[in-house]
């Protein structure tokens, strides 16, 4: 028989990542033609479904989920064709049986097995498939974050992984790396050669990386109350976009070659000291506040949440990349819940001019901004002299000579249409295409966790319980004050 297609099998089938990633992606792939053909997409879940009554799920949770466009019923039926439903229990050997037979009955190209369920059953799963032998050549597997709650966590699971898969059978997705501003992000430093002689420390003076939400822990409390803002955002997401920042170009656009260079910057990452983890961590949580000038309420009465919780739900933090490029910068990381707006970007602050000729608005340097969300464009702030004032001729001088900030500003929706490639549309067709390109090698990753252990360890033993914010605000103003002590301001206050 001829291999034809692919089979997605997903695993957490009816989960929440599921409807309000997961399939809005892949119907958008579909609708723009972009998906294999001959694919099918099965979900797996505890739940007694047959597939008619899976699409009928699906299709009710389509409109319930904002972002692509309704579908039609006719466009729906066309995609609910593909999809698919096997019951499983994930704890039962027999129930994988189940599903072998069910791939046997035609030879999909590629099997995806993407495992989107709690974390904890992570290692059942891939264990129980590669006992099943449905760990074939063909297949991939794909793991969604938090991968482990800490740095033995990480690595037993990326052991169990590794017994079952090879390396380059796995991808482990942090999705931020599919945001179209990364891909740009890339295409900026490694396509362009314009900034590559100022990116280095004699040119630049900080980079801030902010990922501020303005949401809260919305019906997730329960989960978000075992993993916090370090766990959920920093050891992947914001640390990912650090590498994209700080790394070195790669030798090639190859997978193993751009993982190589983030590794080295998160090798690079400055050491904790106990001096350090108290002075340049911020540790958050929020309180009652305000959002969109309606009344909302704190971390701890959030549903799910237990009383007197001590979980973060923002954390600032400073630190340095200790090679030749960066050595002395201050990398300063901040994300949380509940922020006055849902903005993620990363700004690099130049040096001021060595000599001032003009008079100048106090700390306007120029900066470049690479905006993620909710614009994805990358804005350039200038000084020009714009506002020359007129003054009477009495004084003196009759034309006072102040520089005043402009931007150029580059909108990437505008420029490139508002219907781009989503991140999880995009590395789910990464994945059926086997591009390892956009996701976290094992020994990254690991990397990555052993970088935040000492904090989560200073955190567990209570000598850092989280400073109040209100909801709606920048957070803590301790974060502030660690800026300051550098003589620098967080981007919305300069
Ligand atoms: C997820 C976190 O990884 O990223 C969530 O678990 C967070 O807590 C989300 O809300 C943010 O993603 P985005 O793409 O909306 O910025």
């Amino acid at each position: 028989v001829k291999p034809a297609g692919f089979d997605l099998i997903l695993f957490g089938g009816t989960g929440d990542l599921a409807w309000r990633k997961l399939m809005p992606a892949l119907f958008q792939a579909f609708r723009h033609g972009t998906l294999p053909e001959g694919g099918r997409i099965i979900g797996v879940a505890r739940d007694a479904l047959t597939d008619e009554q899976y699409r009928t799920l699906i299709e009710s949770r389509f409109r319930d989920v904002d972002g692509p466009k309704q579908p039609s019923p006719t466009e729906f039926a066309r995609f609910a064709a593909m999809l698919h439903y096997v019951r499983m229990d994930l704890s039962k050997p027999e129930d994988y049986q189940a599903l072998a037979q069910t791939l046997a009955q035609r030879q999909a190209a590629t099997v995806v097995m993407y495992v989107a369920t709690a974390p904890g059953l992570f290692t059942t799963v891939v264990e129980q498939l590669a006992a099943a032998g449905l760990n074939t050549p063909r297949t991939r597997v794909v793991l969604e974050k938090p991968l482990g709650h800490d740095l033995a966590s990480n690595r037993a699971i990326n052991a169990a992984v590794g017994r079952a898969f090879g390396e380059r059978q796995i991808f482990r997705i942090d999705h931020y790396l599919g945001k179209p501003a990364v891909q740009n992000l890339f295409a900026l430093r490694f396509g362009n050669a314009l900034f590559e002689p100022l990116w280095r420390r004699e040119t630049i003076a900080n980079i801030q990386i902010t990922i501020a939400e303005d949401l809260g822990v919305e019906k997730r409390g329960q989960f978000y109350d075992s993993t916090g803002a370090l766990r959920d955002m920093v050891q992947n997401h914001a640390l990912q976009l650090l590498c994209a920042i700080a790394m070195e170009p790669p030798i090639n656009a190859h997978a193993d070659a751009i993982r190589d260079e983030k590794l080295k910057v998160l090798r690079s990452l400055k050491a904790w000291t106990p001096e350090t983890l108290a002075q340049h961590v911020v540790r958050g949580q929020y309180s009652a506040g305000n959002r969109s000038g309606k009344a909302v309420p704190g971390y701890l009465q959030e549903a799910g949440v237990p009383a007197g919780s001590d979980t973060e739900t923002y954390v600032a933090l400073r630190t340095e990349i200790e090679n030749w490029r960066w050595a002395g910068v201050p990398f300063y990381i901040r994300t949380g819940k509940r922020l006055a707006a849902r903005e993620a970007h990363i700004v690099v602050n130049f040096r001021p001019a060595p000599h001032p000729i003009f008079k100048a608005p106090i700390g306007a340097a120029n900066k470049l901004v690479i905006n993620l969300q909710p614009r994805d464009g990358l804005e350039l702030h200038l000084l020009a002299e714009g506002q020359a004032q007129r003054v009477p001729a009495a004084s003196g001088s009759n034309v006072t000579q102040t520089l005043a900030p402009v931007q150029l500003d580059l909108d990437f929706d505008k420029r490139f249409g508002s219907e781009r490639v989503g991140a999880y549309e995009r590395l789910l067709l990464d994945v059926i295409d086997g591009r390892l390109n956009l996701f976290v090698r094992s020994d990254e990753q690991e990397e990555a966790w052993q970088w935040v252990q000492p904090i989560l360890e200073h955190w567990q033993s209570g000598q850092m319980p989280p400073r109040p914010y209100a909801a709606g605000t920048w957070g803590p103003s301790a974060a502030s004050a660690m800026i300051a002590r550098d003589g620098h301001c967080w981007s919305e206050e300069a």
